[in-house]
Protein backbone atom coordinates (compact mmCIF):
# COMPACT_ATOMS: atom_id res chain seq x y z
CA UNK A 1 0.00 0.00 0.00
CA UNK A 2 2.84 2.47 0.80
CA UNK A 3 4.26 2.16 -2.41
CA UNK A 4 1.09 2.47 -4.13
CA UNK A 5 0.51 5.67 -2.31
CA UNK A 6 4.05 6.92 -3.52
CA UNK A 7 2.66 6.23 -7.33
CA UNK A 8 0.10 8.86 -6.21
CA UNK A 9 -0.31 12.69 -6.19
CA UNK A 10 -1.65 13.69 -2.37
CA UNK A 11 -3.92 16.50 -4.22
CA UNK A 12 -5.39 13.84 -5.91
CA UNK A 13 -9.07 12.10 -4.91
CA UNK A 14 -7.15 8.22 -5.53
CA UNK A 15 -4.94 9.27 -3.07
CA UNK A 16 -7.51 10.53 -0.51
CA UNK A 17 -9.40 7.03 -1.34
CA UNK A 18 -5.74 5.00 -1.21
CA UNK A 19 -5.76 6.62 2.57
CA UNK A 20 -8.80 5.25 3.87
CA UNK A 21 -8.14 1.92 2.95
CA UNK A 22 -7.01 -0.45 5.14
CA UNK A 23 -4.44 -2.67 3.87
CA UNK A 24 -5.13 -5.65 6.23
CA UNK A 25 -8.52 -5.79 5.25
CA UNK A 26 -7.76 -5.86 1.31
CA UNK A 27 -10.33 -7.68 -0.66
CA UNK A 28 -8.31 -10.54 -1.12
CA UNK A 29 -10.12 -11.83 -4.44
CA UNK A 30 -12.31 -9.30 -6.63
CA UNK A 31 -14.81 -10.37 -9.50
CA UNK A 32 -15.92 -7.79 -11.96
CA UNK A 33 -19.57 -8.12 -14.72
CA UNK A 34 -17.36 -5.72 -17.31
CA UNK A 35 -21.33 -3.95 -18.55
CA UNK A 36 -22.51 -1.29 -20.28
CA UNK A 37 -20.21 -1.22 -23.31
CA UNK A 38 -22.89 -1.69 -25.95
CA UNK A 39 -24.91 1.61 -23.86
CA UNK A 40 -21.29 3.65 -23.68
CA UNK A 41 -21.02 3.06 -27.83
CA UNK A 42 -24.83 4.17 -28.47
CA UNK A 43 -24.37 7.23 -26.49
CA UNK A 44 -21.86 8.38 -28.81
CA UNK A 45 -23.96 7.07 -31.94
CA UNK A 46 -20.77 4.46 -32.24
CA UNK A 47 -20.63 0.89 -32.89
CA UNK A 48 -21.39 -1.32 -30.02
CA UNK A 49 -17.93 -2.72 -31.09
CA UNK A 50 -16.46 1.23 -30.29
CA UNK A 51 -17.56 0.08 -26.52
CA UNK A 52 -16.04 -2.67 -26.24
CA UNK A 53 -12.58 -1.27 -27.58
CA UNK A 54 -13.27 1.60 -25.05
CA UNK A 55 -12.94 -1.36 -22.56
CA UNK A 56 -10.04 -2.29 -22.81
CA UNK A 57 -8.40 0.74 -21.40
CA UNK A 58 -10.03 0.04 -17.98
CA UNK A 59 -8.91 -3.80 -18.33
CA UNK A 60 -5.69 -2.47 -18.13
CA UNK A 61 -6.09 -0.29 -15.43
CA UNK A 62 -7.41 -2.59 -13.38
CA UNK A 63 -5.44 -5.21 -13.57
CA UNK A 64 -2.52 -2.22 -12.69
CA UNK A 65 -4.31 -0.87 -10.07
CA UNK A 66 -5.07 -4.50 -8.36
CA UNK A 67 -1.65 -5.65 -8.57
CA UNK A 68 -0.23 -2.54 -6.72
CA UNK A 69 -3.03 -2.44 -4.21
CA UNK A 70 -2.04 -6.44 -3.35
CA UNK A 71 -5.01 -8.05 -4.16
CA UNK A 72 -4.56 -11.24 -4.88
CA UNK A 73 -6.88 -12.32 -7.60
CA UNK A 74 -8.84 -10.65 -9.82
CA UNK A 75 -11.60 -12.55 -12.55
CA UNK A 76 -13.02 -10.38 -14.99
CA UNK A 77 -15.77 -11.34 -16.90
CA UNK A 78 -14.88 -11.15 -20.80
CA UNK A 79 -17.34 -13.22 -23.09
CA UNK A 80 -20.58 -15.63 -21.60
CA UNK A 81 -21.49 -18.92 -22.91
CA UNK A 82 -24.57 -16.88 -23.69
CA UNK A 83 -22.69 -13.90 -25.84
CA UNK A 84 -22.75 -16.65 -28.83
CA UNK A 85 -25.91 -15.44 -29.66
CA UNK A 86 -24.69 -11.83 -30.64
CA UNK A 87 -24.11 -11.01 -34.18
CA UNK A 88 -21.17 -12.76 -35.70
CA UNK A 89 -19.00 -9.68 -36.59
CA UNK A 90 -19.75 -8.27 -32.80
CA UNK A 91 -18.50 -12.11 -31.36
CA UNK A 92 -15.40 -11.90 -34.26
CA UNK A 93 -14.48 -8.53 -32.48
CA UNK A 94 -14.18 -9.31 -29.62
CA UNK A 95 -11.66 -12.24 -30.20
CA UNK A 96 -9.52 -10.02 -31.98
CA UNK A 97 -10.01 -7.68 -29.30
CA UNK A 98 -8.98 -10.35 -26.93
CA UNK A 99 -5.79 -10.58 -28.95
CA UNK A 100 -4.95 -7.43 -28.99
CA UNK A 101 -4.87 -7.22 -25.79
CA UNK A 102 -2.83 -10.49 -24.96
CA UNK A 103 -0.28 -8.82 -26.96
CA UNK A 104 -0.19 -5.81 -26.09
CA UNK A 105 -0.12 -6.62 -22.38
CA UNK A 106 1.99 -9.47 -22.12
CA UNK A 107 5.23 -7.80 -21.41
CA UNK A 108 3.77 -5.62 -18.76
CA UNK A 109 2.29 -8.53 -16.85
CA UNK A 110 5.71 -9.99 -16.96
CA UNK A 111 7.33 -7.15 -15.60
CA UNK A 112 4.24 -6.67 -12.89
CA UNK A 113 4.94 -9.88 -12.40
CA UNK A 114 1.38 -10.69 -12.90
CA UNK A 115 -0.09 -14.38 -13.84
CA UNK A 116 -2.90 -14.78 -16.14
CA UNK A 117 -5.18 -17.88 -16.47
CA UNK A 118 -8.59 -18.44 -18.46
CA UNK A 119 -11.25 -20.23 -17.20
CA UNK A 120 -14.70 -21.43 -19.09
CA UNK A 121 -15.02 -23.67 -21.97
CA UNK A 122 -12.12 -22.76 -23.87
CA UNK A 123 -12.19 -25.39 -25.95
CA UNK A 124 -15.01 -23.90 -28.26
CA UNK A 125 -12.92 -20.77 -28.64
CA UNK A 126 -11.34 -20.28 -32.18
CA UNK A 127 -8.42 -21.80 -32.46
CA UNK A 128 -6.27 -19.02 -32.95
CA UNK A 129 -7.34 -17.26 -30.27
CA UNK A 130 -7.02 -20.72 -27.97
CA UNK A 131 -3.38 -20.65 -29.10
CA UNK A 132 -2.18 -17.14 -28.25
CA UNK A 133 -4.55 -17.30 -25.09
CA UNK A 134 -2.62 -20.73 -24.03
CA UNK A 135 0.69 -19.07 -24.95
CA UNK A 136 0.12 -15.87 -22.66
CA UNK A 137 -1.48 -18.36 -19.94
CA UNK A 138 2.20 -20.56 -20.09
CA UNK A 139 4.61 -17.38 -20.11
CA UNK A 140 3.36 -16.10 -16.57
CA UNK A 141 2.71 -19.69 -15.63
CA UNK A 142 5.47 -19.10 -13.21
CA UNK A 143 4.71 -15.17 -11.89
CA UNK A 144 4.07 -15.21 -8.22
CA UNK A 145 1.99 -11.80 -8.51
CA UNK A 146 -2.26 -10.81 -8.96
CA UNK A 147 -3.52 -13.82 -10.47
CA UNK A 148 -5.63 -12.45 -12.78
CA UNK A 149 -8.71 -14.76 -14.37
CA UNK A 150 -10.13 -14.00 -17.56
CA UNK A 151 -13.66 -15.91 -17.81
CA UNK A 152 -13.88 -16.71 -21.55
CA UNK A 153 -16.80 -18.69 -23.20
CA UNK A 154 -17.76 -18.75 -18.94
CA UNK A 155 -21.20 -19.69 -17.32
CA UNK A 156 -21.77 -20.41 -13.80
CA UNK A 157 -24.04 -23.46 -14.32
CA UNK A 158 -21.83 -24.97 -17.12
CA UNK A 159 -18.99 -24.34 -14.59
CA UNK A 160 -20.88 -26.71 -11.57
CA UNK A 161 -22.24 -29.42 -14.68
CA UNK A 162 -18.18 -29.49 -15.40
CA UNK A 163 -17.14 -29.89 -12.07
CA UNK A 164 -19.41 -32.61 -10.92
CA UNK A 165 -19.02 -34.45 -14.10
CA UNK A 166 -15.29 -34.17 -13.35
CA UNK A 167 -15.82 -35.92 -9.87
CA UNK A 168 -18.05 -38.63 -10.92
CA UNK A 169 -15.31 -39.52 -14.40
CA UNK A 170 -12.26 -39.61 -11.75
CA UNK A 171 -14.66 -42.09 -9.33
CA UNK A 172 -15.12 -43.75 -12.74
CA UNK A 173 -11.90 -44.31 -13.63
CA UNK A 174 -10.78 -45.21 -9.83
CA UNK A 175 -13.54 -47.85 -9.58
CA UNK A 176 -15.50 -46.06 -6.75
CA UNK A 177 -18.66 -44.39 -8.46
CA UNK A 178 -20.96 -47.24 -6.13
CA UNK A 179 -19.53 -45.40 -3.08
CA UNK A 180 -19.29 -41.82 -4.42
CA UNK A 181 -21.01 -39.17 -2.43
CA UNK A 182 -20.71 -35.39 -3.56
CA UNK A 183 -20.33 -32.80 -0.76
CA UNK A 184 -18.93 -29.03 -1.25
CA UNK A 185 -15.63 -29.49 -0.93
CA UNK A 186 -15.48 -32.04 -3.72
CA UNK A 187 -17.28 -29.67 -6.28
CA UNK A 188 -15.34 -26.50 -4.96
CA UNK A 189 -11.87 -28.26 -5.78
CA UNK A 190 -13.50 -28.93 -9.29
CA UNK A 191 -14.19 -25.69 -10.47
CA UNK A 192 -12.20 -23.95 -12.59
CA UNK A 193 -10.94 -21.18 -9.91
CA UNK A 194 -10.05 -23.98 -7.23
CA UNK A 195 -6.75 -22.56 -6.72
CA UNK A 196 -8.09 -18.81 -5.40
CA UNK A 197 -10.38 -17.96 -2.20
CA UNK A 198 -13.80 -17.28 -3.34
CA UNK A 199 -14.17 -13.80 -4.50
CA UNK A 200 -14.81 -11.51 -1.12
CA UNK A 201 -16.10 -8.53 -3.55
CA UNK A 202 -17.87 -8.71 -7.02
CA UNK A 203 -18.28 -5.07 -8.92
CA UNK A 204 -20.69 -4.65 -11.65
CA UNK A 205 -21.34 -1.86 -13.56
CA UNK A 206 -23.56 0.00 -15.48
CA UNK A 207 -26.29 -0.32 -12.80
CA UNK A 208 -27.93 -3.36 -13.65
CA UNK A 209 -28.75 -5.39 -10.84
CA UNK A 210 -28.02 -9.10 -12.03
CA UNK A 211 -25.49 -11.72 -11.75
CA UNK A 212 -25.65 -12.87 -14.94
CA UNK A 213 -24.27 -16.57 -14.44
CA UNK A 214 -21.46 -15.37 -13.23
CA UNK A 215 -18.96 -17.71 -10.65
CA UNK A 216 -22.78 -18.84 -8.96
CA UNK A 217 -20.56 -21.34 -6.74
CA UNK A 218 -18.29 -18.68 -5.73
CA UNK A 219 -20.25 -15.65 -4.91
CA UNK A 220 -22.11 -17.47 -1.98
CA UNK A 221 -20.66 -14.90 0.75
CA UNK A 222 -19.36 -12.10 -1.76
CA UNK A 223 -19.95 -8.18 -1.15
CA UNK A 224 -22.04 -7.23 -3.79
CA UNK A 225 -21.06 -3.63 -5.10
CA UNK A 226 -23.28 -1.83 -8.30
CA UNK A 227 -21.94 1.59 -9.78
CA UNK A 228 -24.25 3.03 -12.80
CA UNK A 229 -20.29 4.20 -14.18
CA UNK A 230 -20.74 2.03 -17.65
CA UNK A 231 -17.61 -0.07 -18.19
CA UNK A 232 -15.52 1.80 -20.73
CA UNK A 233 -15.67 4.80 -17.85
CA UNK A 234 -14.20 2.91 -15.04
CA UNK A 235 -11.51 4.27 -14.01
CA UNK A 236 -9.06 3.41 -10.85
CA UNK A 237 -10.94 5.56 -8.69
CA UNK A 238 -14.05 3.69 -9.52
CA UNK A 239 -12.06 0.40 -8.32
CA UNK A 240 -10.67 2.04 -5.26
CA UNK A 241 -14.20 3.65 -4.07
CA UNK A 242 -15.71 -0.08 -4.27
CA UNK A 243 -12.59 -1.35 -1.84
CA UNK A 244 -13.82 1.39 0.43
CA UNK A 245 -17.36 0.59 0.29
CA UNK A 246 -16.46 -3.23 1.20
CA UNK A 247 -14.42 -2.23 4.23
CA UNK A 248 -16.97 -0.71 5.24
CA UNK A 249 -19.74 -3.31 5.40
CA UNK A 250 -19.93 -5.79 8.06
CA UNK A 251 -19.76 -9.66 6.46
CA UNK A 252 -21.46 -12.19 8.94
CA UNK A 253 -21.26 -15.21 6.50
CA UNK A 254 -24.90 -15.87 8.31
CA UNK A 255 -23.55 -15.13 12.17
CA UNK A 256 -24.53 -12.08 13.68
CA UNK A 257 -23.02 -8.55 14.38
CA UNK A 258 -20.50 -8.54 17.26
CA UNK A 259 -22.51 -8.19 21.05
CA UNK A 260 -26.01 -8.80 18.68
CA UNK A 261 -26.80 -11.94 20.45
CA UNK A 262 -29.95 -11.52 23.14
CA UNK A 263 -30.78 -13.43 25.97
CA UNK A 264 -32.41 -17.03 25.73
CA UNK A 265 -35.60 -17.49 23.60
CA UNK A 266 -39.04 -15.68 25.32
CA UNK A 267 -41.36 -18.12 25.44
CA UNK A 268 -43.88 -14.88 25.50
CA UNK A 269 -43.26 -14.11 21.84
CA UNK A 270 -42.90 -17.57 20.53
CA UNK A 271 -45.07 -20.16 22.64
CA UNK A 272 -43.16 -23.38 23.22
CA UNK A 273 -44.83 -26.23 20.87
CA UNK A 274 -46.30 -28.94 23.05
CA UNK A 275 -45.35 -32.82 22.28
CA UNK A 276 -48.89 -33.51 20.59
C1 LIG B 1 -20.72 -6.28 -21.76
O1 LIG B 1 -21.17 -5.08 -22.35
C2 LIG B 1 -19.34 -6.58 -22.15
C3 LIG B 1 -18.95 -7.67 -22.87
C4 LIG B 1 -19.89 -8.69 -23.36
C5 LIG B 1 -17.56 -7.89 -23.28
C6 LIG B 1 -16.49 -7.38 -22.36
C7 LIG B 1 -15.27 -7.12 -23.18
C8 LIG B 1 -14.38 -6.13 -22.96
C9 LIG B 1 -14.41 -5.26 -21.78
C10 LIG B 1 -13.26 -5.86 -23.91
C11 LIG B 1 -12.19 -6.85 -24.02
C12 LIG B 1 -11.83 -7.60 -22.78
C13 LIG B 1 -10.62 -8.17 -22.54
C14 LIG B 1 -10.42 -8.97 -21.33
C15 LIG B 1 -9.49 -8.01 -23.44
P1 LIG B 1 -22.49 -5.08 -23.25
O2 LIG B 1 -22.07 -5.14 -24.67
O3 LIG B 1 -23.40 -6.18 -22.82
O4 LIG B 1 -23.08 -3.68 -22.89
P2 LIG B 1 -24.62 -3.24 -22.94
O5 LIG B 1 -25.31 -3.99 -21.83
O6 LIG B 1 -24.55 -1.77 -22.69
O7 LIG B 1 -25.14 -3.57 -24.31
Amino acid sequence: MKAFLETLRPEDRDWELAQAIDPARLPEHIAIIMDGNGRWAERRRLPRVAGHKAGIGPVRSTVEACARLGVKALTLYAFSVENWKRPRHEVETLWRLLRYYLRQELPELQKNDIRLQAIGRLEALPEPVRAELDAAVEATANNRGLLVNLAINYGGRAEIVDAVNAVLEMARLEGSLAALRMDEDLIATNLYTAACPDPDLLIRTSGEMRISNFLLWQIAYAELYVTETLWPDFTRTDLLEAVVAYQKRERRYGGLRAGAADAPSDETLIPALGSS
